[in-house]
């Protein structure tokens, strides 16, 4: 492609580019190879396919939908053990129970899952007979450089070959060295989103469109990269909303259950401040009858104050009377008059 042709010369921006995988499962490292996958497998529409290393069936389902939604004559064998590996971790039964029940119901008629290894799967398979090849097995070097080296010879004349994790730089990986190797070998197609997917184009006799597109990106590999990318990304994105969904309606269950609290301990807030000012009422009660009895107390002392005094000017009184008397009594004069009160008192008595 010279550069004053456009992109979209070299490739059909058609309705398989916007590919919808209906099994969105964990995990989801290939998520964002999904509508090259589909685009793949609708442009070359293989005759057999074979994947090596399947798991949870993310970039398998995608295949077999694109099979199945295109109508094509296409065989597909997902190859594993079903039981994990190194990098993929080791798991149990159900993933295969869980994946089997899904697959078979839907893509029975044209799909199998073959449960052994790689290599003890070779024997199933005759010579040039695999149009594409999708090898994401254990991902150490030595390992994909095997499986590679024993599957090329079942490999057809259409024959392409997916490498998955091929920009992944820990944990032992290796797929990135061997694709190093390959791809100075092989015309290709490489991409760095999603951990990376390597396009090899190993047969003689590759389609139309997928010749067009890897001509495409050997001239302007950064604008073949970028649109896989962003069509990924969409799927990628998807990945994460349900990923993040069980969070969000736990963090909204949490949400719930503390407006709840908060109604709760509103209500409890009421009920200890109308309590509270009944207790305050009932004090400033209290505080008016201890007023009204200090006043009473006081007034009773005040006229008890009194009493004792009038209580002491009587008794002055009283005291000064006798006093008088005394003198009275002590008088000449009152001695003088004594025989007169005496005559005065017989009279009286005799008159009565
Ligand atoms: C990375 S996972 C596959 C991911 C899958 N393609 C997806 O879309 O999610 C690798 C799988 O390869 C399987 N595996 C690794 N080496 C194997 C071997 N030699 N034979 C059979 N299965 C193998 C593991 O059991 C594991 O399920």
């Amino acid at each position: 492609m010279s550069q004053a042709e456009t992109p979209s010369s070299c490739l059909a921006l058609d309705e398989d580019l916007l590919f919808e995988p209906h099994r969105i499962v964990e995990p989801s490292s290939w998520a964002g190879h999904v509508p090259f996958g589909a685009w793949l497998v609708a442009k070359h529409a293989p005759r057999r396919l074979v994947e090596l290393g399947t798991h949870t069936g993310f970039s398998f389902s995608a295949f077999c939908q694109t099979v199945q939604t295109k109508g094509l004559d296409t065989e597909c064998y997902a190859v594993d053990t079903w039981q994990g590996d190194e990098h993929a971790g080791r798991y149990s039964d159900t993933i295969f129970e869980e994946l089997s029940a899904y697959h078979d119901k839907r893509y029975a008629g044209f799909s199998r899952l073959l449960r052994m290894t790689f290599d003890d799967a070779l024997a199933y398979f005759s010579e040039g007979s695999v149009d594409l090849l999708h090898i994401d097995g254990l991902h150490t070097y030595d390992a994909v450089r095997h499986d590679f080296e024993t599957w090329l010879p079942k490999l057809s004349d259409r024959g392409i070959v997916l490498f998955h994790d091929t920009n992944v730089r820990e944990r032992g990986f290796g797929v990135w060295q061997l694709w190093e190797e390959l791809s100075g070998r092989y015309p290709h197609i490489a991409f760095d989103h999603s951990n990376g997917l390597g396009v090899l184009l190993v047969g003689s006799e590759i389609g139309e469109s997928v010749h067009a597109l890897a001509k495409c990106y050997a001239e302007r590999p950064a604008w073949v990269r970028g649109l896989f990318a962003q069509l990924g990304g969409r799927i990628e994105n998807e990945c994460e909303i349900r990923r993040l969904r069980p969070l969000n309606e736990a963090r909204g269950r949490a949400l719930e259950e503390r407006e709840e609290m908060l109604i709760l301990r509103d209500n409890a807030i009421a009920e200890l401040q109308s309590a509270l000012g009944r207790q305050e009422r009932h004090a400033n009660d209290l505080a008016r009858q201890e007023e009204a009895t200090r006043q009473q107390l006081e007034a009773s002392r005040s006229s008890q104050q009194q009493l004792q005094r009038d209580h002491d000017e009587l008794k002055q009184a009283f005291e000064s009377l006798q006093q008088q008397h005394q003198q009275v009594l002590g008088s000449n004069s009152w001695k003088l008059t004594q025989p007169l009160r005496t005559l005065m008192s017989r009279l009286s008595n005799s008159r009565s």
